[in-house]
This record gives structure tokens, C-alpha cells and sequence, in this order.
């Protein structure tokens, strides 16, 4: 938690932009492009309310399987959106991080996500973690790759395979897990979403479609989070003090 009572880290499952859209009787793109003006205010809210991460899913490894045309057209709004957003973020103090594979992507994009990281390293501000073309399985299987590869080297002894270990070769390695995970448009399950790092997170799901989320929005599920009793495993406060006079 920060000073200002916002949760460190909140990350958000933007889902809903095509049913949006649909539901206006516009093409699909269009509730994509509304989305990109979705994630402008999130930043900003996130900015004033203190939050210190703000990670966003804005592709999945699993969106190939959409049609050529919509996959061309989301590849078209992450370049606009680095291209037209970049100088304004960093002016913010907004560090970039990508998280996510950066095969199949093509080397214009890969090139703007580099740039982005490049650009915003040394910000002390919100950091904005965009994951794009991510997917938590395949995050998980390339860390246990890297560890068994360390192994058979003989530069790491198996027992030395902790959590604390797993988590440094994650793609989120120095970025906390988040406290609050928002998925919009009523959806309810991760799609291969932060698997590992949500364990203890608390979900919070809006019927919401993402192209409506706003500041309102965000704040109302950060109040919902402040209402959760977040135990680890252990008692709440209130359940630790009455067992302790018993
Ligand atoms: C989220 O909106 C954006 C991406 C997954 C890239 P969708 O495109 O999934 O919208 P719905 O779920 O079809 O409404
Ligand atoms: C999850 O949304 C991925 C992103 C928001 C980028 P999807 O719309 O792809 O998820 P499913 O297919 O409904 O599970
Ligand atoms: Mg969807």
C-alpha cells in the first residue's frame, strides 16, 4: 500500500472493447480505439491517485487466434500509441516496462517497445507495464527453462530453486505482484493473466466494458479492494485478537 492508500500495484484485464462496440452497432475496431482512450485516463487516474504500478493486458498470446484484419489493427493501435503517448508518459515521469514475448512480433514494434522502455528507464513515476503478446504459461515454462539450463551448467545447486528464485526469472522479476487485480466486462477467469504473481492478489470483476472505464471506475474498485480482509493464510486482525483472549 501507498502512503495515499492506494494499492501499490493494480493490474487490469482491459476486456469488452469488441462487445462495447457491437453493442452500438460499430465495428469492432472502433471499441478498440475507444479502449485506447480507456487506458490515457487509467494512467492519468493512477498517476494522481499514487498508484506505483499499473500493469494493463493489452494482448494476449492467445489474441493470434483472432482474424488477420482485427490483429492488424490492434498491432496499428500499440504503434499509435507509443508514437502519439510516449513524450506526454515520459514528461509524467512514467516508466514503461514490456512484459510478454517479442516473437512474432514485427521489428517496427518491437523496435517502439524498446524505444518506450529505453526512453522512460531512469522515471521515478507511476511505472506502466504493458503486456502485450503476454502469456502466463509461457512466462512460467521459460522461467523453469532458464533454471534447468543454470542447473545443468552447475551454476546453480537444484535446492537453490526457491520461490524467491522462480520469481527473479519471470518476466516481472523487480516488479512487486500486484494487491488488486480489475477485470472488466464481467468476464470472470485470468486468461493466462499473471497466474504466479496473482496468488495472493484480490480480483476485483465489473461488468464494466473497458472503452467505459474511467477514474469513477478505478476508484470504486479500490474502495472494494479496501473492504477485503487480506489473510495470507493466516487470521485477520480481528480473528487473531479474539484468538488470543481465548
Ligand atoms: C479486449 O476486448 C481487447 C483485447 C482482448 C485485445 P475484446 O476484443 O476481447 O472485447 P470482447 O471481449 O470481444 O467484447
Ligand atoms: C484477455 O481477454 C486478453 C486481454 C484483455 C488482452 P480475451 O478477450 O482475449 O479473453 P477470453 O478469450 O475472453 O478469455
Ligand atoms: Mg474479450
Amino acid at each position: 500500500m501507498t502512503p495515499a492508500g492506494a494499492p501499490a500495484h493494480v493490474a487490469i484485464i482491459m476486456d469488452g472493447n469488441g462487445r462495447w462496440a457491437s453493442a452500438r452497432g460499430l465495428p469492432r475496431f472502433e471499441g478498440h480505439r475507444r479502449g485506447v482512450e480507456a487506458l490515457r485516463r487509467t494512467v492519468r487516474a493512477s498517476i494522481d491517485l499514487g498508484i506505483r504500478y499499473l500493469t494493463v493486458f493489452s494482448f494476449s498470446s492467445e489474441n493470434w487466434r483472432r482474424p488477420p484484419q482485427e490483429i492488424g489493427d490492434l498491432m496499428g493501435l500499440l504503434k499509435r500509441f507509443i508514437r502519439n503517448d510516449l513524450a506526454q508518459l515520459h514528461a509524467s515521469g512514467v516508466r514503461v516496462r514490456i512484459l510478454g514475448s517479442r516473437q512474432r512480433l514485427s521489428s517496427e514494434i518491437d523496435g517502439l517497445l524498446t524505444e518506450a522502455e529505453n526512453l522512460t528507464r531512469d522515471n521515478t513515476g507511476l511505472t506502466l507495464v504493458v503486456a502485450f503478446n503476454y502469456g502466463s504459461r509461457a512466462e512460467i515454462v521459460q522461467a523453469a527453462q532458464r533454471l534447468a539450463l543454470e542447473v545443468a551448467a552447475g551454476r546453480l545447486p537444484p535446492e537453490a530453486i526457491t520461490e524467491e528464485a522462480f520469481s527473479a526469472r519471470l518476466g516481472t522479476a523487480d516488479i512487486p505482484d500486484p494487491d488488486l487485480v480489475i477485470r472488466t466486462s464481467g468476464e470472470m477467469r485470468l486468461s493466462n493473466f499473471l497466474m504466479w504473481q496473482s496468488a495472493y492478489s484480490e480480483f476485483v470483476f465489473t461488468p464494466c466494458l473497458w472503452p467505459d472505464f474511467d477514474r469513477p471506475a478505478l476508484e470504486a474498485a479500490i474502495a472494494e479492494f479496501h473492504g477485503r480482509d487480506r489473510r495470507y493464510g493466516g487470521l485477520s486482525r480481528a480473528g487473531a485478537v479474539s484468538g488470543a483472549v481465548s
